[in-house]
């Protein structure tokens, strides 16, 4: 099975390559990838049947080539980090939304099955004493220009199956944690802030919840999503791992062995969403996908130990991404 994967330099497109290279001895994968600031060619280097091509998403004639030679696309590329949306929302719109509508008109031409990875974020926030959670009946309702733009992939995905009946399906999938991440997100950057003697920065109080999942419980789902989701469907990927930040911090903290409450709070983020949670019945009952990693602690102990023995991996970008929050107040 020849497999497209857009965005598998970064951080969950790289751990998808990876396993599927590990798991399915049938499958050969082409990665798209621009490395961007977020890419990392080392992420997937070395790894038998994996070919990168440096090249940007929203290139009609690098894309329309690429997906005529696959049997499925798996697209992962994005402008991810909220922070970033809100200092220049400008690559988001292109790389999100133009990127998307590229790749569509390529597997519309070329009758390639697509698989669209996305966000819980376009369903905007809950409160905290909300009792519902996200389904796929929730109404979008963005709020960063991150998850307004992944809102609008979304909707040009079910557009293209409607009008134009591309086989595709959706996902959108809770925080995920795990190795390859860029130091720039929550959890590796309080990481290797620790490892640097640096304390860890909480936005505001530290009351938001995010519902974490493991890196390779989402790319399980992807997996089982193309193999046995119906067509135009969206399926929420989620492992009900609901945690407040504060939560998170304290854990790192103990589990690099500093007193739990040594962090300092920082500027919050302008329009910060409150909290997400994913209910996963559709995934669970209809396609019978089931988290392997539910246990969080666990996770995290080998998430820090990844971040403590690839030094290599992220300390070339430690120093400037702490230079743009120190400039914001975080
Ligand atoms: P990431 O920022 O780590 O990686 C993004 C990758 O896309 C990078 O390798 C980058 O070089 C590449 N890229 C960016 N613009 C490109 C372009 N124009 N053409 C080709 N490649 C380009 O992101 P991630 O955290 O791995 O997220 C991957 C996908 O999963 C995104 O679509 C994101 O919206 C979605 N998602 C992420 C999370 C999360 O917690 N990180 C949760 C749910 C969904
Ligand atoms: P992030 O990893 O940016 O993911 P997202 O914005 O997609 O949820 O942030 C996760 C949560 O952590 C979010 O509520 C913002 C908060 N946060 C901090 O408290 N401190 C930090 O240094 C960062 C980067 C994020």
């Amino acid at each position: 099975m020849k497999v497209l994967v857009t965005g598998g330099a970064g951080f969950i497109g790289a751990n998808f390559v990876r396993q599927t290279v590990a798991e399915r001895p049938d499958a050969h994968v082409t990665v798209l990838d621009k490395v961007t600031y977020a890419g990392n060619p080392a992420s997937i280097a070395g790894l038998e049947r994996v070919d990168l091509v440096v090249g940007d998403v929203a290139d009609a004639e690098v894309t329309d080539a690429l997906v005529a030679a696959s049997d499925v696309v798996v697209h992962f590329a994005a402008e991810s980090h909220n922070d970033n949306s809100l200092r220049d929302p400008s690559p988001f719109v292109r790389t999100n939304l133009v990127g998307t509508f590229t790749l569509l008109e390529a597997v519309r031409k070329h009758g390639v099955r697509y698989h669209h990875i996305s966000t819980d974020e376009v369903y905007g926030d809950l409160e905290l004493d909300d009792p519902a959670k996200f389904t796929e009946a929730t109404p979008y309702n963005p709020s960063s220009p991150y998850s307004s733009t992944k809102a609008g992939s979304d909707l040009l995905v079910r557009a293209w199956v409607r009008s134009f009946g591309v086989a595709a399906t959706i996902s959108n999938c809770s925080n995920n944690y795990g190795p390859y991440q860029h130091i720039e997100k929550f959890i590796p950057r309080q990481i290797t802030n620790l490892i640097d003697g640096v304390k860890p920065k909480l936005y505001g109080a530290g009351a938001n919840v995010r519902d974490w999942i493991h890196v390779r419980d989402h790319n399980t789902a992807v997996w089982t999503i193309i193999e046995k989701g119906r067509m135009g469907e969206t399926y929420l990927i989620g492992a009900d791992g609901e945690k407040n930040n504060r939560e998170v911090v304290e854990l790192v903290l103990e589990l690099m062995g500093h007193d739990p409450h040594d962090y300092e709070h920082v500027a919050d983020r302008p329009g910060h969403d409150l909290r997400y949670a994913i209910d996963n019945t559709r995934l669970r009952e209809e396609l019978g996908w089931e988290p392997q990693f539910p246990d969080f602690r666990a996770g995290l102990a080998d998430t820090i130990a990844w971040y403590r023995a690839n030094e290599a991996w992220w300390r070339p970008q430690k120093a400037a991404v702490e230079a743009k929050y120190a400039a914001q107040g975080q």
